[in-house]
């Protein structure tokens, strides 16, 4: 080996060091480190990043990103690769779509970029905003290590001030989508493993006072004339001003020495529902600092086994989505996004599960505008380290990072702790603790979770249901479980006090070339599981809403069968996003007969 330098020393290092990531696992970027960025004007930094996958953390190890750059011929030790120079990727994106060699690569991965500055930086913060990276992001610039960030579907920020120079920067973000025992999920899902930078990234410049956390809402006590605002704001302003135009508020917040503040505003807002989404102009100025939001006032509450928005018991005519994309892999767009809406408009949907983990920010932005309700939920998904700490760590701060993203969000109605978990001691400790840092994260809103029928009872009953408003039970009756009278028998079994979403059930139907005319992973078979579920379930009085798996097939590795080949083919439309299969408007006449008879004040039976 080398003998005449610091990489010498380093390269051994690196080669007998298996504790080598641990300096760069401080999860320092987290819920703590947010800003409100409503009204902001974001310096884009997507587009060309220097790339490259990196299987054995040889970066890491190396420490690639304390290399400077110069010339090739001016380098004076060998190295295995320059953060800057080589192949570039475009950002936003999923490696995996983009190279055939890439496409099951799980590991890290190094995207690099120069950050220019101006000679006089001012006196003003800089803040990098991620919107999402899979899994684990750390940061470096101009080669100091900033933090990481755990979590593949929420945003996050790094405040890069006074680590910045005048002119060039380098920025290094370290992007590994590995899936491990104590993450969250685990290792095992049912959905592809996308890897990297997959949402916007983004720098925000700001005053030295700066706005972290704006959240205002109606008071959900009935009246539906007080809303409050919780403000925090870093750097040493003493109060705030919000204002709603609209309302005629303009309302001064007194800020402690923790820059926290609130108030309560009197206020008849027209209310905001799918039928009538009303938002409100709002916004909040402290010390230099401004941002504003869109704002829709409602109030949704359980009352015994009623699901109510302002008031009114209704029935969640919905549908599960995944972001995932046959061309783009996780990446979203607006007219991604508007396409999902379209389609589900046209099932008569009012209410959309996002499953399985948070969705891009649009999707809740989207909701509010063209009036759907969403539950929203973290990715504590099947088997989890119940019994890890730090992976309870990890869970709570994503679901506070999803809580702070979209609480100003009236689309949003529930937050979900988990999906399909088995009923274990760890496991309800885990999830009740989720559950209680959702009611004190955002009192307003309603609690829930994927739930498992106990087949063994016939009964819906799981220790998690007194912690959460809404039991959601994913159900394959006709599909994964062969005998329909058992869910009959649940029905008549099942006594749960609390609404009951069912938040799956459905088959698979491949279509096209090569599909079965008939029999498992038919459309006439699928077609038939949906008649007879929907003819089942409408007569369970507790059942306040649903949403079959799922809107779209989509991308996942454990799907291998000549039907499937690497798709979940439950979607009621082809990948292809266009392709409708016959249980669409099964599902859709279903829909539009229960929309009726709520329009016509009739109780479905
Ligand atoms: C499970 C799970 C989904 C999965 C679906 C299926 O209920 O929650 O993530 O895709 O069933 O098996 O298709």
């Amino acid at each position: 080996m080398l003998e005449r330098s610091a990489l010498a020393e380093n390269a051994l290092q690196a080669l007998h060091d298996e504790d080598y990531d641990r300096p760069y696992n401080t999860q320092a970027l987290n819920h703590e480190t947010m800003i409100f960025v409503g009204g902001r004007t974001p310096v884009s930094l997507d587009g060309a990043w220097n790339f490259c996958v990196d299987l054995l953390d040889t970066g890491l190890r190396q420490k690639w990103f304390a290399m400077q750059p110069m010339p090739a011929e001016e380098r004076s030790e060998p190295w295995d690769y320059d953060p800057y120079e080589g192949d570039t990727v475009p950002v936003p994106s999923c490696w995996q779509m983009l190279k055939e060699t890439w496409y099951f690569f799980e590991g890290s991965a190094w995207y690099t970029r120069p950050l220019d500055m101006p000679q006089d930086l001012g006196s003003g913060r800089r803040f990098l905003r991620v919107g999402a990276a899979q899994y684990d992001c750390k940061v470096f610039l101009n080669g100091a290590f900033l933090g990481n960030h755990y979590g593949g579907s929420t945003p996050f920020f790094c405040e890069l001030t006074g680590h910045l120079r005048p002119g060039r920067n380098w920025l290094m973000l370290m992007v590994n989508n590995t899936r491990t025992l104590d993450r969250v999920p685990m290792r095992n899902t049912d959905w592809f493993n996308y890897g990297g930078l997959y949402r916007e990234v983004s720098l925000f410049e700001t005053p030295t006072s700066v706005i972290r956390d704006l959240f205002v809402h109606l008071v959900p006590d009935g009246s539906y004339r007080r809303i409050r605002a919780a403000v925090e704001v870093d750097g040493g302003a003493r109060e705030a001003v919000l204002e709603i135009a609209e309302l005629g508020i303009r309302q001064t917040i007194a800020l402690g020495a923790d820059g926290r503040g609130e108030a309560l505003v009197e206020a008849r807002p027209e209310l905001w529902s799918p039928e009538s989404p009303r938002l409100y102009a709002v916004s909040l100025a402290a010390g230099d600092d401004r941002v504003e939001d869109r704002i829709g006032f409602r109030q949704i509450e359980r009352v015994g086994d009623e699901i109510r928005l302002n008031g009114r018991s209704l029935f969640l005519r919905g549908i599960s989505v995944h972001e995932d994309d046959r061309e783009l892999g996780k990446v979203t767009s607006e007219a991604d996004l508007r396409r999902r809406f379209a389609d589900a408009r046209d099932l008569n949907c009012n209410y959309l599960r996002l499953a399985h983990y948070p969705h891009h920010e649009m999707a809740a932005r989207l909701a509010d505008e063209l009036g759907f309700l969403l539950w929203e939920e973290i990715p504590v998904y099947w088997a989890i380290a119940f019994d890890n700490p730090a992976t309870y760590r990890d869970a709570r701060n994503q679901l506070i990072e999803l809580i702070k993203r979209d609480r100003n969000r009236a689309s949003v109605i529930i937050w979900s702790v988990g999906n399909e978990n088995p009923d274990t001691d760890a496991r309800l400790d885990f999830m009740k603790g989720l559950a209680d840092t959702a009611k004190a994260f955002d009192p307003t809103r309603l609690t829930s979770a994927a739930c498992l029928v106990n087949h063994a009872r016939n009964r819906i009953e799981d220790r998690l249901a007194e912690h959460i408003d809404v039991i959601g039970i994913n159900e394959y009756y006709g599909w994964y479980e062969e005998n329909f009278e058992d869910l009959v028998e649940i029905g008549r079994n099942s006594d749960p006090g609390k609404p009951v979403v069912i938040s799956e059930t459905g088959a698979d139907g491949a279509i096209g070339e090569g599909a079965p005319a008939r029999g498992l992973f038919s459309e006439a078979y699928m077609t038939e599981v949906y008649e007879k579920q929907i003819e089942t379930l409408r007569a369970l009085s507790y059942v306040k809403g649903m949403s079959p798996w799922i809107l779209y097939d989509f991308r996942v590795e454990r799907r291998q069968n000549i039907f499937q080949r690497g798709f979940n083919k439950k979607g009621l439309i082809a990948a292809d996003k266009a392709t409708r299969k016959d249980a669409f408007a099964v599902l859709s006449a279903y829909y539009a007969e229960r929309r009726d008879a709520e329009a016509g004040g009739e109780e479905m039976a």
